[in-house]
């Protein structure tokens, strides 16, 4: 049994927590469990630690340790666009942002749709060490097949993810109608939706694309114009109401950047539609402003929106009307980033600043400690299938990440991501992270890090 004292939760109080096995570097079998968590005296004194009945003991000294965080969307890139990222340098960004398992996109090459992707890249990420889970994507060839993935027991899926709107190569689909009854309907792994209407971003393509040749960056403003807000509450309601009235079953949507779709989501669920939303911290961080700046640093699907609308996400995310805060940690290189306004490609890198970004989503939102540890850890395990994590608490997995409170400012040095860029530098961080476990076993040691140094007694 090991044992850490004088840790700090999120909100405060001290406690210590018991693990069965040990904590360090390897893993054993049966290692890495809670066995018990409970309040500590502050502070306690080498007197007192002789007297505890435990092998090893790690002394916390008063920091904060939250649960290891579930980033239940990344792109992992690998197979296929391993320049941009792979399931090793994911794992280091994951560790380094204080997640101890994420949930991979699809769309990787080839895209994760059949039992063969899934066993393939399932072998990759495996090796890797960092638990994860997959979600397959659908798409006219594959959609008849998608019910038994997801009803598999063998394979790690975790969801179904609709691309409503296209995004990115073959993976999309708009038919729900057929997508409802492909679905088994003992199925209770989520569909999550990319949700932005594909014919009100077409139409607006056509009105604004002599706009996309401007050259000065102020021009990826007009990335936000075609794909408006409008396309994100068309598609939305869209998939509300469908299941509502004809899937019934739990549904998720991914990355909410406007505020009317936190409403319409809120309306749904208060009429009995089993449905959770996910926030993204660039949609938070970020508005159409930012552009001048960092122009294709942080052009994105679904798009920044207009400061009135990040101040109003503001305010309901502060509410705490967000199931889910996850980074949709998609890098791709500089070189492809400053290509032309219309090709270079949508996406941002940022699981390995995933605490930091939610403790400063947090601050700027008003949303209390406990509201956002719930959605960067507990919720996100639960709603996908990680049963044992994102809980201090007895039975759960032995997953932490230790927080001291920081002035520094987040740099370029902070990446880990293969692209080697992020689009956070210059921002005040209020959190760094000085260690991270995973089920027992340190996987991230900060570099002013004393933690993990055991003492045997
Ligand atoms: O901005 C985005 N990037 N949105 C997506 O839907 C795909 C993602 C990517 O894979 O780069
Ligand atoms: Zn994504």
């Amino acid at each position: 049994m090991a044992r850490i004292i004088n840790a700090v939760d999120a909100v405060g109080q001290w406690f210590s927590v018991s693990i069965i096995g040990g904590i360090f570097r390897d893993l054993q079998p049966q290692a890495g469990l809670i066995a018990a968590s409970g309040p500590c005296r502050p502070l306690m004194s080498a007197a007192d630690l002789s007297a505890l009945a435990a092998e090893a003991l790690v002394d916390a000294a008063g920091l904060t340790l939250v649960p290891g965080a579930v980033d239940v969307h990344v792109h992992s890139r690998d197979p296929g666009l391993t320049a941009k990222e792979d399931w090793h340098t994911l794992a280091q960004g994951a560790w380094r942002g204080g997640v101890v398992a994420v949930c991979d996109m699809p769309n990787t090459l080839p895209p994760t749709m059949t039992r063969e992707a899934v066993l393939f890249k399932a072998e990759r990420a495996a090796a890797s060490g960092l638990e994860f889970k997959l979600l397959v994507g659908v798409g006219a060839g594959n959609v008849n097949h998608v019910g038994e993935l997801l009803a598999a027991s063998d394979l790690p899926v975790c969801a179904l993810k609709v691309f409503y709107g296209r995004t990115t190569g073959e993976l999309m689909y708009d038919d729900l109608e057929t997508l409802a009854r492909s679905i088994p309907e003992t199925c209770n792994k989520p569909l999550v939706f990319h949700s932005e209407d594909q014919c009100t971003v077409d139409c607006n393509q056509t009105r604004l694309a002599s706009r996309l040749k401007d050259k000065d960056n102020s021009a990826f403003e007009v990335h936000s114009d075609i794909r408006s807000s409008a396309a994100a509450h068309q598609s939305t309601r869209v998939i509300l109401e469908w299941a509502r009235t004809t899937y019934k079953r739990p549904i998720h949507i991914a990355h909410v950047s406007t505020p009317l779709e936190i409403e319409l989501v809120a309306e749904a669920k208060a009429r009995g539609v089993l449905v959770t939303a996910e926030v993204a911290p660039h949609h938070l961080l970020f508005s159409t402003d930012d552009y001048a700046r960092l122009g294709p640093l942080v052009k994105k699907n679904p798009p920044l929106r207009s400061p009135a609308e990040l101040e109003q996400l503001h305010k309901l995310v502060g509410q705490g009307l967000v199931d889910i805060f996850a980074t949709d940690h998609a890098p791709h290189l500089l070189a492809e980033k400053y290509a032309s306004v219309g090709s270079s490609p949508s996406g941002v890198p940022g699981v390995e600043l995933f605490y930091p970004l939610l403790w400063t989503v947090a601050k700027r939102t008003g949303l209390p400690f406990a509201t956002a540890l719930a959605m960067g850890a507990s919720r996100p395990a639960e709603l996908f299938g990680f049963a044992q994590k994102g809980r201090i608490a007895n039975g759960f997995d032995a997953d932490f990440a230790v927080l001291v409170p920081s002035e520094h400012v987040i740099t370029q040095q902070d990446t880990v991501a293969k692209c080697g860029w992020t689009p956070y530098a210059g921002l005040h961080r209020t959190v760094d992270i000085v260690a991270t476990w995973n089920r027992g076993r340190q996987v991230y040691s900060g570099p002013d890090s004393s933690l993990g140094q055991s003492f045997e007694h």
